[in-house]
């Protein structure tokens, strides 16, 4: 029977630290605002905007360099690519054959997968079904956003763009037959359409005339339609009630119990909903992760990132249970279960 081993794990963010001071220099905005509602401290966005060598693809490459050191494998072993992000350097193709490219891998597939907020768990469920049908033995799960970019930093703004930072993580996701190694337990994955304009950018989509609309009355084009739009209040109450329900799936699947989990991973969306949930599972404070305080929510990054630092910083060792967590723009949530 084939297991699925995180082999290695990595991180990469833009050096440039946008503090919410910073913020308040160009909105309507206070430190106190935006900490006392998300938590958030700081993000970090890459220094120039209009930036065309620091891309989301490049933060993905730079994560995936640290995963497949500390995973001890070269780019000519990695045998997949999956990459999950909003952000793409490209509105097509996607990043995954940029990242095949960068690093320099074999003409492997690379397939893009974009599900925001829940983007890396939805890649790891599919890397887990790679792996465990025998296609793969090595494949690089990777976490990337660029959200700087695409941001609107005037006042009309405020209630999204002070959330989003950006990051890269990525995941060497590999086989292994060894009784003792860990191995991927349960995977629940889930959507519901029919809010998918509570939280989400309309243009450039079929829907919305693009290129017509560009040329021919690119005044006519709204900040509403360019800019990423999020009901706020709304996707909040839901993100509350769907991460228990999927935490106890999983959780159900994998025959286990709350008090079995040794850390909980939620995607870094706000950290007034890790509190929330956490006080709903009765979570002790150091069986629960979040680095939301430094990075801001950085979509499909946010969960990989957590995941090397918790490795980093010794808070997820070999043989612990881990459950990640994440809800998002969809609306799209799921969980992945596994044995460290
Ligand atoms: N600084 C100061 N004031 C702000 C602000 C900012 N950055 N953004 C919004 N405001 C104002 C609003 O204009 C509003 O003012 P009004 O009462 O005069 O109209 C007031 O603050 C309250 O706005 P509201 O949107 O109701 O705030 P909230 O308490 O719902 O907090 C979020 C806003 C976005 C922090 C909160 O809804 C949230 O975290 N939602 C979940 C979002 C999330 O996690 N998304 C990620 C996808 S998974």
């Amino acid at each position: 029977m084939l297991k699925s081993i995180i082999k290695g794990t990595g991180h990469f963010v833009p050096e440039n630290v946008v503090t919410n001071e910073d913020l308040a220099k160009r909105m309507s905005t206070t430190d106190e605002w935006i900490t006392e509602r998300t938590g958030i401290k700081e993000r970090h966005h890459r220094a120039n905007r209009n930036d065309s060598e620091i891309t989301t693809a490049y933060l993905g490459c730079k994560a995936s360099e640290m995963a497949m050191k500390n995973a001890a494998i070269t780019a000519q072993e990695i045998d997949h690519i999956i990459f999950a992000t909003l952000s793409s350097d490209y509105f097509f193709p996607g990043n995954g054959v940029l990242l095949q490219e960068m690093l320099g891998c074999r003409t492997i597939g690379a397939l893009d997968v974009r599900n925001q907020c829940s983007g890396f768990v939805y890649a790891m469920s599919v890397a887990n079904a790679f792996i465990k049908s025998g296609l793969y033995k090595n494949i690089l799960v990777v976490g990337a956003e660029i959200h700087s970019f695409g941001l609107d930093f005037s006042d009309a703004g405020r209630g999204i763009s002070v959330i989003f930072g950006d990051g890269a993580g990525a995941v060497v996701l590999s086989a292994s037959e060894d009784e003792n190694a860990g191995d991927i337990l349960a995977v629940n994955l889930h959507s519901e359409g029919k809010y998918a304009e509570e939280l989400c950018t309309k243009f450039p989509g079929s829907k919305f005339g693009w290129s017509d609309r560009m040329h021919l009355e690119p005044e006519a084009v709204t900040d509403h339609e360019i800019y990423p739009i999020m009901n706020g209040n709304f996707v909040f109450k839901h993100a509350v009630t769907r991460f228990p329900e999927t935490i106890a799936e999983a959780l159900a699947d994998a025959g286990k119990s709350v008090e079995d989990l040794d850390l909980f991973i939620p995607h870094q969306a706000n950290l007034r909903i890790s509190q929330f949930v956490q006080q709903k599972l009765g979570l002790p404070d150091e069986k629960v992760f979040n680095n939301i305080q430094k990075y801001g929510n950085t979509t499909a990054a946010s969960i990989p990132l957590a995941l090397s630092e918790a490795v980093e910083q010794g808070r997820l060792k070999r043989g612990d249970l881990l459950c990640m967590s994440a809800f998002g723009s969809g609306f799209t949530w799921g969980s992945v279960l596994l044995n460290y």
